[in-house]
């Protein structure tokens, strides 16, 4: 008996426990929802100490940085760190044939020397408000979709004068589960940041694609950047007069470092998720448009890897785009290979039929929502057509292919050229003139056309022969080949001479072009007969889940729900957890410079040392940054996080930094449409890895003066 009532609690607190690593929680309802939790699991702190109004708290040293990653403040004046492949873009500007900081780092010796980022925004959060009964007043269920749009459009806008904001703060209403809530959100934006530091791409960027999404990992993924503000702290435009920016917090950092389960938290800017869908939804997008898209990308991916390891001048040329279009490859293969391996449409079906089970039992219940999952069966195969086409299009003629960019600008031109007249379209040819040697640049047309004739095969395997544009259906292989050889598109030299002619030629010549005659037929296709019934069919769907998202809530009373991730605030929170990729094998949690110099392929493009590290390393000058002889690299937790939240600070159980979250184990990356917390973690390169590299690597310890280091080894 005693052995059963053990074995029950132990289930409990599995059950318990598992539950406590999925999740991207709202700052504003984590003394209410999780800080009881929190506590349990190990972390010292208040919920005040990590959102607070009335004072300095963690938020306060959290920023989305350029938008689409995340980042920490570390010094009280304003010295910030994201990841190398976050302040990559800046990076890669800021480097000439002279100044290759992409290939050597850049370290800024001091202030006068950090690099001013025309562009680069950053973004504090003020405060976060639930505006939701305001802006859903007068919705009703009877409203058509645009009826209740528009009035929550005109409410959102009163809503949003009535907030009491400051001069310099912005406020950004956004739905949340799906548009059954809204916030507030107010924050305040940066707009002179500058670049302090990156380690070389050998460091930052260490084992490139191959060791992306992947555990384990050997990347010192950060780069240092700082925020200026006005004599007043306020945001000011870039001026040599600004001055450092004082946070009302910066991040403590501990170089006690990590063991397993201790407590560790995520505090940044996910992007986005879809955890609430149906499981007809997560098996169209794992097992219908992943493989679509996959397959498409992997024919690219082989054509461009072909003619990278041939010639190093292509390799430079398609580095970027190759590790673009890999990046997402290479997550959808996890995505759905994780799907199934955990079982998750088998859980989703376990779900809807406790779901049902559940409405089935009330009547009023079952009045609201008893035709909810036949409904979205019902759409989702009605739909899946539609998708897949629209799905194909967008990533043959938007993503992968590279002259089609050139053939959208042949298609503005004459478009200006014919509702605008010649001088409009003259203005708009001197520009796209003024843009050829940018493009080209990074172009070469037998890898598009090897790519070009390749996808248009495995375009019309996988797309019904009735949702295809007439051209696509009737030409060979070898009829495209030669419709790409027989564009101007594909050829700077044509294009500069087409584009200097007067007018009418020059359009002549652009609308006789066979490539943007094809793009053009593609795009109206689409326009015509694909979108009008993909939108109508995602519209209902969105409709059927803000309804199922209530439902959810309402018929799972006891269940905490976070709302999917839309680019807010959130705060993760797990432990330090080993896992168990395949049967037989279990990773562990941490690397070290050990498994770096056992990866080292010299001249390698992504597995290459320089030989100062090398040195270091034969030296083992670890100082206050090692640990038993040797130097922690990364580290995984249980910690629910997706694309935005790279460059997040890992947080331990007393607020300090111990890490920089960068990426997620490949076997957990379905975590975006089925977390599953025995498989589900995310990287962080360890601080005491990047404080190494700023100080003893690169000679920056006039940084690491800046930051203040607690914890025992400080
Ligand atoms: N997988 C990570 C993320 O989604 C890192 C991507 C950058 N690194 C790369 N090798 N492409 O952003
Ligand atoms: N690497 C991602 C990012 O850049 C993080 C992730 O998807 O886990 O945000």
């Amino acid at each position: 008996m005693k052995r059963i009532v053990f074995a029950v609690l132990l289930l409990l607190l599995v059950k318990i426990y598992s539950y406590a690593d999925e999740g991207m929680w709202l700052p504003i309802f984590l003394k209410q929802l999780n800080e009881k939790e929190m506590r349990a699991a190990g972390m010292k702190l208040r919920a005040e100490d990590i959102y607070s109004i009335n004072k300095g708290s963690l938020k306060d040293a959290v920023l989305h940085f350029g938008g689409g990653c995340t980042g920490e403040v570390v010094s009280p004046k304003g010295l910030l760190l994201t990841n190398h492949h976050c302040g990559y873009g800046q990076i890669q500007k800021h480097s000439t044939l002279e100044h290759n900081y992409i290939r050597d780092g850049f370290w800024a010796k001091n202030m006068s020397e950090e690099l001013p980022c025309e562009g680069l925004t950053v973004t504090f959060i003020s405060r976060i408000e639930d505006v939701s009964t305001q802006v859903l007043l007068g919705v009703n269920d009877k409203m058509t979709e645009s009826e209740r749009q528009s009035v929550i459009d005109q409410n959102i806008a009163k809503v949003s004068k009535s907030l009491v904001i400051q001069a310099y703060e912005a406020v950004s209403i956004k739905p949340f589960f799906t548009g059954n809530q809204y916030f507030a959100i107010i924050s305040v934006t940066y707009k002179d940041v500058r670049m302090v530091g990156a380690p070389p791409e050998s460091i930052g960027k260490y084992g490139s694609d191959t060791d992306n999404w992947v555990w384990p990992r050997h990347t010192g993924d950060f780069s240092v950047f700082r925020i200026y503000a006005g004599k007043n702290n306020l945001p000011a435009d870039y001026s040599p007069d600004n001055v450092p920016y004082v946070p009302k917090h910066y991040f403590p950092i501990s170089l006690d470092g990590v063991k397993e389960n201790d407590f560790t938290m995520i505090f940044g800017f996910p992007g986005r998720t879809d955890e609430y869908l149906p499981g007809i939804g997560v098996q169209q997008a794992t097992e219908v448009l992943n493989p679509v898209r996959i397959s498409l990308r992997e024919k690219a991916l082989k054509i461009m890897d072909a003619k990278m390891r041939t010639n190093p001048a292509t390799k430079i040329k398609y580095a970027s785009k190759y590790a673009s279009i890999a990046n997402a490859w290479k997550k959808w293969i996890g995505e759905s290979l994780g799907v199934k391996k955990t079982d998750g449409l088998g859980r989703k079906m376990k779900y809807e039929a406790d779901f049902t089970k559940r409405i089935n039992a009330d009547p009023a219940l079952n009045q609201k929502y008893g035709q909810l999952l036949p409904e979205f069966e019902k759409k989702y195969s009605e739909y899946k057509r539609y998708a897949v086409a629209r799905e194909a299009i967008a990533e043959v003629f938007s993503r992968i292919l590279d002259f089609t960019r050139m053939g959208n600008q042949a298609i503005q031109l004459i478009k200006a050229f014919d509702s605008q007249g010649e001088t409009e379209y003259s203005k708009q040819a001197t520009k796209a003139r003024d843009g050829l040697a940018g493009f080209y640049k990074n172009f070469e047309a037998d890898i598009d056309k090897e790519m070009f004739v390749e996808l248009i095969l495995i375009y019309k395997a996988n797309v019904e022969s009735g949702l295809q544009p007439a051209t696509i259906t009737k030409l060979s292989k070898e009829q495209f080949a030669s419709m790409f050889d027989s564009s101007n598109l594909i050829n700077e030299a044509k294009m500069n001479t087409i584009l200097a002619l007067p007018a009418t030629e020059a359009v002549k010549l652009l609308r006789e072009d066979a490539l943007v005659a094809l793009l053009k037929e593609v795009y109206e296709f689409n326009q015509n007969s694909i979108s009008p019934k993909a939108n109508t069919y995602s519209a209902e769907i969105n409709t059927l889940q803000r309804t199922y998202m209530q439902a959810q809530m309402e018929v799972f009373k006891e269940k905490k729900f976070y709302p999917d991730a839309n680019s807010t605030l959130r705060v993760s929170y797990g432990k330090v957890k080993p896992y168990s990729p395949k049967d037989g094998i279990k990773y562990d949690i941490m690397t070290t410079i050990d498994g770096v110099i056992e990866k080292y392929v010299p001249g390698d493009y992504e597995f290459n040392l320089d030989q100062h590290y090398l040195d270091l390393y034969a030296k083992k000058d670890y100082g206050r940054y090692g640990v038993n002889g040797t130097l922690p690299v990364c580290f995984i937790g249980a910690n629910h996080t997706t694309g935005g939240n790279s460059g997040s600070p890992a947080i331990d159980a007393k607020g300090n930094l111990i890490g920089i979250n960068f990426d997620r184990v490949w076997e957990g990356t379905m975590s975006d449409v089925n977390y599953d917390a025995s498989i589900c973690r995310n990287i962080m390169v360890d601080i005491r890895y990047v404080l190494w590299v700023i100080d003893k690597y690169a000679g920056a310890g006039h940084l690491i003066d800046e930051m203040k280091i607690v914890g025992k080894s400080k």
